[in-house]
């Protein structure tokens, strides 16, 4: 497993750290050795069985689902999947616990000792209980849990949680998909010098930072309505040295005057929104970004463009991991969202963009004469061979 090299990482016993990396191998068998076991118990049971009942073959996730819930393999990998999911945070807690006041104080004395980038906070804004209301991902407390003044808890849980779910594949800093975008549109487009970034759903900012070291005359920017991971978020900007600045802020009502930006970007976020609010959050991008800015979204690539098999797979987390928008989301066309939010169908974008961690630097001017294919079984699934999926437009 890969250990966070930043100042406010955790200090972690030999058994605290021997169990992250059962924990991240467990993962990795789940997700990379079991899946593969489960896709050949479908190509050889399953959905021969299905096709003999139904004169066909199963035409979309849901019909997938339907005919695999039965079967033991699939009840055994989802069984350990979710046990390892509850794990993943599970190992986190105890050198968490012991260091909550320590934590606090690093992120004092580095706001004392460094003084780049900023924080503002918005006691007075609601969270939305699409983010109160559940514990996403199975993840205690969810991103606004706070238990004492100045808490910033739930940004550590997040970080080395990520470092332990993602089992090595996000990079060093947890920010491959921020690095391997934000080089991948430096190279794709040389011409464009963004001056203003902005990041929606932030979290803890391991991926805005990214845009500061591609582009670092520009002012980047993230938000996001959870305080404790924007407290973190900011603390580990400045453990870096990277001058980000956060704000809390609803998506759906950003605070910001029309174009003010060059890019509003975001990863991994819209899966976490409520359908009516996807729509506002693409209208206010479209709205502070100025003309001849770039929106662009990484997420999971949509259910249309996926075979029935591949849909299934990524939607398990709707299903099994307390994604409630998940699936939703996914069954939506980007670039009809993109149309409605006021942005011209031939201004609109997709990108495959191979992970910089898995692949190395040089794949990503390989992406810009020949961009991955949606349809493969790599694109947004956390396994060998990973590579991005983004959307968006230009203004
Ligand atoms: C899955 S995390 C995003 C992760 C992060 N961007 C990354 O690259 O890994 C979703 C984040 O969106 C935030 N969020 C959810 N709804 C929001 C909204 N309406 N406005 C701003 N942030 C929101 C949550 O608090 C959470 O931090």
């Amino acid at each position: 497993m890969l250990d966070l090299k930043h100042d406010l990482r955790l200090g972690k016993t030999r058994d605290e750290q021997a169990r992250m990396n059962f924990v991240a191998g467990l993962r990795s068998h789940v997700l990379n050795d079991m899946a593969n076991g489960m896709r050949a118990v479908y190509d050889a049971e399953v959905e021969p069985a299905f096709r003999r009942k139904a004169g066909r073959a199963p035409q979309d996730g849901p019909q997938v689902h339907q005919a695999i819930r039965p079967n033991e393999y699939f009840k055994f990998y989802s069984s350990l999947r979710v046990t390892a999911q509850d794990m993943v945070w599970q190992s986190v807690f105890p050198p968490l616990e012991r260091q909550r006041a320590d934590l606090k104080q690093k992120a004092k004395s580095l706001a004392t000792r460094r003084k780049s980038g900023s924080l503002k906070l918005d006691a007075n804004l609601p969270v939305p209980r699409s983010v109160s209301a559940l514990d996403v991902h199975l993840m205690p407390g969810n991103y606004d849990g706070e238990y004492e003044k100045d808490d910033l808890a739930a940004g550590s849980l997040y970080d080395n949680g990520l470092a332990v779910f993602s089992f090595g594949l996000m990079g060093q800093n947890l920010d491959d998909i921020g690095q391997s975008i934000s080089r991948f549109v430096k190279a794709r487009y040389p011409g464009f010098k963004p001056q203003d970034v902005l990041d929606l759903g932030c979290t803890i900012g391991h991926n805005t930072g990214s845009w500061k070291d591609t582009y670092p005359a520009a002012r980047v920017r993230g938000v996001d309505v959870a305080a404790p991971c924007l407290r973190y978020a900011h603390a580990r900007a400045q453990a870096q040295d990277r001058a980000v600045d956060f704000e809390q802020m609803n998506a759906t009502e950003l605070k910001y005057p029309d174009a003010s930006f060059d890019v509003v970007f975001s990863s991994m976020f819209l899966h976490e929104v409520p359908r009516k609010d996807i729509t506002r959050v693409l209208a206010e991008a479209y709205r502070v970004l100025r003309p001849g800015g770039l929106m662009l979204h990484m997420e999971l690539p949509p259910n249309a463009q996926l075979s029935p098999y591949d849909a299934f797979y990524l939607d398990w987390d709707s299903s099994y991991n307390n994604e409630p928008y998940y699936k939703p989301f996914r069954d939506l066309v980007p670039q009809q969202l993109c149309e409605q939010a006021g942005f011209s169908s031939a201004n609109y974008v997709q990108f495959v963009v191979p992970s910089i961690a898995w692949f190395g630097e040089q794949a990503i001017a390989n992406a810009v004469r020949a961009p991955g294919s949606v349809d493969s079984d790599k694109t947004g699934r956390l396994s060998d061979g990973l590579q991005w999926y983004c959307f968006g437009a230009w203004k």
